[in-house]
């Protein structure tokens, strides 16, 4: 009974959040905007990076793009060639971890060179950036919680296919997830190992998972990406087990091949994030350059989705 009330708590808590998706403006015609990319370590990325590079050429924006296969360093370093070549009106930059930001942005302010963030978090003084364009990544790991706090009446040892390790998206999907589950005293994570967003990876760390626990002692696996989920659904395919009925899958991002495995009876949920942030940081620039003030977050919602159908019900 308990448990019942708290599943109810924690839906109408989660029920509250209302997203404000950027709504996106035409602008920034003839601005030359660096774009600082993680890589491309999973299908959300490319979409990502696909959307930005899109939008920009709609709008006419002359966008230099840089690849740092998973680099601080090489974020850093086109950064630096950026402000020193002194050829760029703003730079956008998708930060592979939290920290470590503070003197690149500082040496862009110095040069009058406004940053927005997107996606991921920087631990660096907002005063040194324009914005930040991203979603709550707490909140998609509370949502995929409680989708799995309902889906086992608060019963489920889990295991956790980490993202990048100092990712914001990692370390605030894992803050989200242990929240809700905290409030249940029979939900536990019995494993949690880093995949890096990579799917390759999600297979593998999945397959020592069954390998070291008796595989009845799984309820369910939550990853941080749908790539990794992907990966794990092979391994527990490949185990002689029935993905998302032997063991759960949960995860995040909503790109096309986890439709096709949920649609597939093969994972149960996922949680949405859009790539189409290019729009409202596009946006953020032109504001800013004419004068306006922006606050420090513009969120981008998504809610979790169990099929295909439901995903396209909304969009
Ligand atoms: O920062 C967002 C995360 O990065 C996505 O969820 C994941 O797929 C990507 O690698």
């Amino acid at each position: 009974m308990r448990n019942i009330r708290r599943i109810m708590m924690v839906l109408v808590v989660l029920g509250l959040f209302v997203s404000a998706v950027g709504v996106s403006a035409q602008g920034g015609e003839g601005l030359t905007i660096g774009f600082s990319q993680i890589g491309s370590e999973s299908a959300w990325r490319t979409a990502f990076t696909n959307a930005v590079q899109a939008e920009a050429a709609e709008r006419g924006i002359n966008l230099l793009f840089s690849d740092a296969q998973q680099e601080q360093e090489n974020q850093i370093a086109a950064m630096q060639a950026w402000i020193a070549q002194g050829d760029v009106d703003a730079i956008i930059l998708a930060p592979v971890i939290t920290s470590g930001w503070d003197v690149v942005l500082q040496e862009a302010q110095d040069s009058g060179i406004p940053v927005v963030i997107v996606d991921r978090d920087v631990d660096a003084d907002p005063s040194l950036y324009v914005t930040r364009v991203s979603s709550d990544f707490v909140h998609e790991g509370r949502l995929a919680a409680a989708w799995l706090v309902q889906a086992t009446s608060g019963n489920c040892n889990v295991v956790e296919l980490y993202g990048t390790v100092g990712s914001a998206a990692a370390e605030d999907r894992a803050t989200g997830f242990r929240e809700v589950i905290g409030l249940f005293a029979n939900m536990e994570i019995i494993r949690s190992e880093t995949g890096n967003f990579v799917r390759t990876e999600g297979k593998q760390v999945m397959e020592s998972f069954l390998s070291a626990e008796d595989p009845a002692n799984i309820c369910a696996v939550f990853a941080h990406n749908d790539d990794m989920a992907i990966g794990a659904i092979e391994a527990i395919k490949e185990a002689g087990l029935v993905p998302a009925e032997d063991i759960l899958v949960v995860s995040v991002d909503a790109i096309p091949d986890i439709f096709n495995s949920l649609d597939a009876g093969e994972a149960n949920a996922t949680v949405e994030l859009s790539p189409f942030m290019g729009g409202p940081a596009f946006d953020a620039v032109v504001a800013y350059l004419n004068g306006e003030e922006l606050p420090k977050w513009i969120p981008v919602g998504g809610g979790l989705y169990t099929s295909r159908a439901a995903y396209d019900a909304e969009h």
